[in-house]
């Protein structure tokens, strides 16, 4: 049959020319298809004389089993050049170093916050908080810092509008709610963040303090000064700290006092760095706080944890701390 021979070679040389499984599925159709061209043929048969038919069928079907054959050993090639590219294409370089995760690390003031926190539990304080969204009430004039005061303006802050909270220019807040709450003795630090409208080298509008508050029967302004100094030789580890107790005003102590320490700056030059605002609690906010000032008094005082940070890592500028550069960062892991 010379028409089937003709179909067999035309399905070799179109297999082989489908370079896809669609190309090869196309190709297919046209001769096993309904109406394919071997099927045309089997059809064909029923115009045959009846004696023909056997022999004409089992010869069509032969050749129908090639092309079927032909259309298996394409198919194999083409999955398998498929799977030896795609394998090629997602080749791995087991030699190249990993992108893992490297070890982080803490930021420098929450490193200089958990010291912090642990030399003064060793001097018997203990640790307290407080919100950062305030009531005017707790931030201001329950500290004697009156709404026409002009010490207001000094850390004028973000207000909430339509409502009387602020976000907190001070952590001393936490001292009249922990007054408010405890009886005495009370001996706490409250470390946190605090909000001003400041921005320079040693300025930033968000920054860290950390707030303390000694009140019991007989503390002085020489309490102070030995817990303050004590605690600085044991934060920078040196028993020659430069302290400067400098006589200030804050509206909640009497007498109040600002406490720079010796900086040694990159460019040489030796000064002194605020470090804290601290003072004997006034009588008034004592009382602000539910305590009889007849009968106790105290000290309190607040730190600058990012001051503290700046002088300990010889930083010179506060905002580093904040602009999130890891290369800045990662020398603190
Ligand atoms: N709250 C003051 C400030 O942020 C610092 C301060 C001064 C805190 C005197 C005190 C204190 O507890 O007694 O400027």
């Amino acid at each position: 049959m010379k028409e089937l021979e003709q179909i067999i070679s035309a399905a070799r040389e179109d297999f082989a020319a489908a370079a896809s499984v669609a190309d090869l599925e196309q190709a297919k159709s046209r001769f096993l298809g309904k109406s394919g061209s071997l099927t045309g043929l089997l059809k064909g048969l029923g115009k045959l004389a009846a004696d023909e038919r056997p022999q004409a069928g089992a010869t069509i079907n032969e050749g129908k089993a090639r092309v079927e054959s032909l259309l298996r050993a394409r198919l194999d090639e083409i999955l398998a050049r498929e799977l030896e590219s795609r394998l090629a294409g997602e080749a791995i370089d087991v030699t190249l170093p990993g992108r893992g995760q490297r070890p982080g690390g803490l930021h420098p003031i929450a490193r200089v916050q958990e010291q912090v926190e642990r030399l003064f539990r060793t001097m018997g304080f203990s640790v307290a908080d407080g919100p950062e969204i305030e009531d005017d009430e707790h931030n201001f004039t329950a500290l004697r810092m009156f709404p026409d005061h002009p010490s207001r303006s000094m850390q004028d802050t973000f207000y909430i509008e339509g409502s009387d909270k602020v976000l907190r220019t001070q952590t001393s807040p936490v001292q009249i709610r922990y007054m408010k709450s405890h009886a005495p003795p009370i001996r706490i630090i409250c470390p946190g963040r605090v909000y001003r409208k400041d921005h320079d080298a040693t300025h930033s509008p968000m920054f860290h303090q950390v707030e303390g508050l000694w009140v019991e029967e007989g503390v002085s302004l020489a309490d102070l000064k030995g817990t303050v100094t004590q605690f600085c030789r044991a934060f920078f580890e040196r028993d020659d700290i430069g302290l400067r107790f400098r006589p200030s005003y804050f509206p909640f102590v009497e007498p109040g006092v600002e406490i720079d320490m010796e900086w040694s700056r990159k460019d040489g030059e030796v000064t002194y760095l605020e470090i804290a605002g601290a003072g004997v609690v006034h009588p008034d906010v004592l009382r602000n706080g539910g305590i009889d000032p007849e009968k106790y008094s105290g000290f309190a005082f607040g730190m600058g944890l990012d001051r503290l940070a700046m002088l300990k890592y010889g930083v010179d500028d506060l905002r580093l701390f904040f602009e999130n550069d890891l290369k800045f960062l990662a020398q603190f892991r």
